[in-house]
């Protein structure tokens, strides 16, 4: 039995298909890799930022469905030219509505997305040993949906025994 194609829309398969800004770049000043425990996908984040804190190029790799392409694309984009500080403040909620809305079940893609780009922006800053006053101390809900490779590697691993013991 085939299961039903996710309702999404336009602006999301349009951007699956063509994807902006995908790819490694070898002259990033940060990267983050960020990998979404509800689902084992995993992304990666890579910007170029100028001395005055703005970021000029920004690009992602991503291992995850079309709705994490989608919206990995369309904040790689939304990005470009701003202030770090303006970055962190975009929201999952913001991106979700500018690709046109996403499945209930898919909203950890949109999620996984700003958590990798709030992820490389926190390591800019602690790279630099720099804490500004508009970043929280404490990590974000998208941060922590947003695992570190080994940390997700670690739940997932945990799950499998679980899975494996039938508990
Ligand atoms: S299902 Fe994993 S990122 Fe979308």
């Amino acid at each position: 039995m085939s299961r039903a194609p996710m309702p999404y829309s336009q602006k999301i398969l349009e951007l699956f298909r063509n994807p902006k800004n995908l790819g490694r770049m070898d002259d990033a000043t940060v990267s983050a890799v960020a990998g979404n425990p509800a689902c084992g996908d995993m992304i990666t984040f890579y910007l170029k930022v100028t001395e005055d804190e703005v970021i000029e190029k920004a690009t992602f790799e991503s291992y995850g469905c079309a709705a994490n392409i989608a919206t990995s694309s369309m904040l790689t984009e939304k990005v470009k030219g701003m202030k770090l500080e303006d970055a962190w403040k975009i929201s999952w909620k913001n991106l979700v509505d500018e690709v046109g809305g996403l499945p209930t079940v898919k909203f950890h893609c949109g999620v996984l997305a700003i958590g990798a780009l709030r992820r490389a922006i926190r390591a800019y800053y602690k790279d630099r040993q720099a804490a500004p006053e508009w970043l929280p101390g404490e990590l974000t809900f998208e941060e922590k949906q947003a695992l570190e490779e080994e940390e997700l590697a670690k739940v997932l691993s945990k799950r499998m025994k679980t899975t494996e013991d039938g508990v």
